[in-house]
């Protein structure tokens, strides 16, 4: 993939100026660097207005072949995967793109076998294993689309997903390992799929050696669906515009949608985006502490590596286990050239002191990336000093998952580093930024509505099974553009700065919630008759959730805390100890407009603790319950 490097300032500048003046011949010249079983009759096809949009129409392509058929062949024994377990003193493994190919293919007959076909959903719900990258791989090898659900959301999360894209099959282990804790998952997916109907098997992974009960008809070892499959299965021709994967998000309405990415645009944009970001040279080690079970796992630990031939690390275990240093052990332990964080991490790091990170070399980085929320100066800083030394680049990759890959981001160390600011698109990439009236702002520094005004390969093609859900969530706020829902700034030298969302999306940790949806969880309590949940700013998490509660029985002082217990447990329940708020105050009643509509506004400002500028009250159907939510607001 060198071949499509860019290697100067000027040579991004001449590529950005060549991707935006003629689109289609700069992504088919990008194209043609893949192995295509068929070339395409046109590069692009869209409008933003159905939204209809099609890439490499007409093309045949199997994105799989070119992950590990292609590389296997040039480069076989190459290491294609490093897996580092949770537990340090724990054997690591290592794959060949020959022995992943090999695995891939065993398993993609074992999906066979059990009557997995071409564009069946498959809900994967596993630790970061392996088998993981290998289920994901082999359901694309045989072109069933793979729908990953992190492991750590609930049973009904789960459901409610596996419901929604009707999946045959869930691929899942015994449990998981998480830092000195061991979490159960089979357990969770029965619990699931006794209010779904439409899964037929499961594959159960050994990972624990817990022996979980296993249900006769339906649930299948992963060792016993493996036993005597060939170890060549070939790989599935797919149309360029056929689904490759499903993953779910949160947005500011409703329950969470399955973005859809296409294989062909999908495979041209990761491959493409991770080469340049991160400049990977053939014997460099790429390590994203992402999991799988999130968009930066599928393309920056699955696809856009492998698709580059490159070796990737996927690490079980969490960053502060067995003590603060694990990560740069880790990076000294493989020679990891290319790390890609979350500012998050590197927040809860930096309060551990420096003695961690100066216990190890970190020679053998080049570049460091931080993704998934805006990062703070601060931690911007300590990354770069302590971690990048002062000679790595760092690179902040915004991007999201409907985008499929990094939309803005440094190049390497080839475009200039502002901290917190994210900096230039990539080639392809339109962004504009867009007033109240939805008119494009030209000048400097000033905010506004993210939006791109242009198709790139890897954009989200639909909402599975609702494609006007889709069009009004990413296409009807503002004619013509795709909304990315994020506020931000541009300077003078084109550099863009992400503010945050400008929705009802709260990012905690890196996890995307909406309020509706936390929302939703908390009124499952029978105690509650209704909530208003808002973000606020949080140190380490970036933000944190803090949850407006109105009960149908006042609840004494001494009980709140039982019943502050209670609604959490609602939470865990609904979606999963990701989303559980971090305050939550008993109200007598939301400060709302006279038609209904909750101020949210206002609670947020109440959240964050700047009380003195609420703003204009007066229109609410009760002022007075602003008042007695300021005088009882948490701390
Ligand atoms: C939202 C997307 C990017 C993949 C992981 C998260 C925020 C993401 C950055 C960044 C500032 C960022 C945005 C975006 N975000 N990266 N580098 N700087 N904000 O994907 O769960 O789909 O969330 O995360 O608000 O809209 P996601």
């Amino acid at each position: 993939m060198n071949k499509l490097q860019i290697r100067s300032l000027e040579q991004y500048h001449e590529n950005y100026a060549q991707s935006v003046s003629d689109p289609e011949a700069f992504w088919g010249n990008v194209a043609n660097e893949f192995q295509w079983m068929k070339k395409w009759d046109r590069v692009l096809e869209w409008n933003f207005t159905e939204p209809n949009i099609q890439w490499f129409k007409g093309a045949r392509l199997n994105i799989t072949q070119n992950m590990l058929d292609r590389n296997a062949a040039i480069r076989g024994d190459k290491t294609a995967l490093i897996w580092e377990p949770n537990d340090p003193h724990e054997k690591s493994l290592t794959y060949t793109y020959s022995e992943l190919l090999e695995k891939v293919c065993v398993f993609a007959n074992a999906l066979k076998a059990i009557g997995i076909k071409k564009g069946d959903r498959v809900c994967i719900y596993m630790p970061m294993i392996p088998e993981l990258t290998v289920a994901v791989i082999a359901c694309a090898r045989i072109g069933a689309i793979h729908s990953v659900v992190f492991a750590g959301f609930s049973a009904n999360a789960l459901a409610d997903r596996i419901e929604d894209a009707q999946a045959k099959l869930v691929i899942t282990a015994d449990g998981l390992n998480r830092g000195a804790k061991q979490i159960p998952l089979k357990r969770v997916v029965d619990e699931a799929l006794e209010h779904v109907a439409c899964v037929e098997k499961v594959i159960v992974c050994d990972c624990l050696n817990w022996k979980p009960s296993m249900k006769a008809g339906r649930d299948i070892w992963w060792k016993d669906v493996v036993e005597g499959q060939a170890i060549a299965c070939d790989p599935e021709p797919m149309d360029a515009e056929d689904p490759l994967f499903i993953l779910y998000t949160s947005g500011s309405t409703g329950k969470p949608k399955g973005v859809v990415h296409t294989c062909g645009g999908y495979m041209v944009y990761t491959a493409y985006s991770f080469q340049n970001v991160y400049q990977y040279e053939e014997a460099d080690v790429f390590w994203c502490t992402a999991d799988v079970g999130w968009i930066t796992g599928h393309s920056y630990i699955v696809y856009g590596p492998l698709l580059c031939g490159a070796t990737t690390v996927m690490f079980e275990g969490i960053p502060t286990y067995p003590d603060a240093g694990r990560f740069w052990q880790v990076i000294d332990k493989y020679g990891v050239n290319q790390f890609l964080t979350a500012p998050t991490a590197i927040r809860s790091l930096m309060a551990f002191g420096e003695d961690h990170v100066l216990s190890y070399s970190l020679d053998s980085l080049k570049i460091i990336g931080t993704v998934g929320e805006p990062i703070n100066e601060e931690a911007w800083n300590w990354y770069h000093v302590h971690v990048g030394k002062g000679r790595c680049p760092v690179v902040d990759n915004w991007w999201q998952t409907e985008t499929g890959g990094i939309m803005i981001s440094g190049i390497g160390n080839i475009s200039p580093q502002k901290p917190t600011f994210a900096g230039y698109p990539l080639p392809g990439i339109q962004p504009v930024l867009l007033n109240q009236e939805g008119k494009e702002i030209e000048g400097a520094d000033e905010e506004g509505y993210l939006c791109i005004k242009f198709p790139w390969p890897s954009i989200l093609r639909t909402t599975y099974g609702d494609h006007e859900r889709c069009r009004v969530t990413y296409f009807s706020h503002y004619n013509g553009y795709y909304f990315t829902g994020d506020g931000a700034k541009r300077d003078e030298q084109g550099m863009y700065r992400i503010i945050g969302r400008v929705d009802d999306v709260i990012n905690v940790s890196g996890h995307r919630f909406g309020t509706a949806e936390i929302e939703n969880a908390i009124n499952m309590n029978k105690l509650v008759i209704e909530s208003a949940v808002v973000g606020y700013p949080h140190p380490v998490k970036g933000q944190s959730i803090y949850a407006f509660v109105v009960c149908e029985h006042e609840i004494p002082k001494e009980n709140q805390d039982l019943a502050r217990g209670e609604i959490m447990e609602s939470v865990v329940a609904e979606i999963g100890k990701i989303a559980i708020p971090e305050k939550i105050q008993f109200v007598s009643g939301l400060p709302k407009t006279r038609s209904g509509k909750i101020m949210r506004r206002i609670l947020r400002k109440i959240a964050e603790g700047d009380v003195k500028n609420l703003g204009d009250t007066s229109t609410l159907l009760d002022p007075f319950v602003v008042d007695e939510i300021v005088e009882h607001a948490i701390k």
